[in-house]
């Protein structure tokens, strides 16, 4: 299988072919994942959410993401495996930023960086551009902000705000990021943003004309029970399913069924 690249990304924008995504976080998962064909996996720092069971995306450590990072790539075969770069593993400065990213390349073997924000990042992504680690950006609700926004609602819904994200794109392409995902942010805008990029915009919540769409594995398969936000398509419903068959499996246990005759040595 010929390995997806940052260039295919480019290419696929370029002939208006949408770029599927999925965050990924183990092994067995990143394997069904990758075999049902998609073309980014991304190793997302929402671990820290539906992997570890925190609030927020904030207390995933960089061992961590380098431990989910590694299992995702040992399941990579074709897709191109993006892993975030936790809160506070660059922000510091650029010097602790490149290191961070070069634990990702190197420990886990991963493909390319995600980092969230602007232009207050751009000496961090410059860096590590610099040592030959892709970047992609993240703008619009960038979770690592969450106590900033106070709340998980769209973001870049008045002028302000809008024209900082316009601007925070153009510049992460200028500096040379791969792609950009854009979050939670007004269609018409991810759609504006979208046309003004020679790079792939990967939307969530950002309306059709992105050029690529990820989501939360967890999510999109029901696992999480009673997160349905409006951007949401849920596409099986695993907690229903899942919560059976260990029901069954209580049941059966309980009632000496199993294990039967022919499931014993
Ligand atoms: O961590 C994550 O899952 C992400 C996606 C939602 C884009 O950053
Ligand atoms: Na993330």
């Amino acid at each position: 299988v010929k390995r997806i690249t940052t260039n295919t990304l480019q290419e696929m924008k370029q002939r208006g072919e949408k770029i599927s995504m999925l965050t990924a976080y183990d092994f067995s998962m990143a394997t069904i994942v990758e075999d049902a064909g998609i073309d980014v996996m991304l190793v997302g720092d929402s671990a820290s959410n539906v992997m570890a069971g925190h609030e927020t995306t904030l207390p995933i450590t960089l061992d961590q993401m380098v431990y989910h990072a590694s299992s995702v790539v040992r399941a990579a075969k074709k897709a191109l495996v993006v892993v975030d770069l936790p809160f506070g593993s660059y922000q510091g400065n650029s010097k602790e930023a490149l290191n961070s990213a070069i634990r990702i390349m190197k420990e886990a073997g991963a493909h390319a960086v995600k980092m969230e924000g602007g232009t207050e990042i751009a000496e961090s992504v410059t860096r590590i551009l610099a040592a030959g680690i892709p970047v992609m950006g993240h703008l619009g609700l960038t979770p690592q902000s969450i106590y900033k926004f106070g709340t998980y609602t769209v973001r870049a819904k008045e002028e302000t705000e809008a024209m900082k994200l316009k601007s925070d794109a153009l510049a992460l392409q200028e500096l040379g990021c791969f792609g950009v995902v854009l979050e939670k942010i007004p269609a018409k805008l991810a759609q504006e943003v979208t046309e003004s990029l020679a790079i792939p915009t990967i939307g969530i919540g950002a309306g059709g004309n992105c050029d690529g769409q990820v989501l939360v594995i967890h999510d999109m398969l029901g696992m999480n029970k009673g997160f349905k936000p409006r951007f949401l398509r849920q596409y099986a419903n695993l907690f229903e399913e899942m919560s059976g068959a260990v029901k069954a499996y209580i049941q059966d246990v309980k009632s000496k069924d199993f294990p039967g005759e022919k499931e014993q040595y």
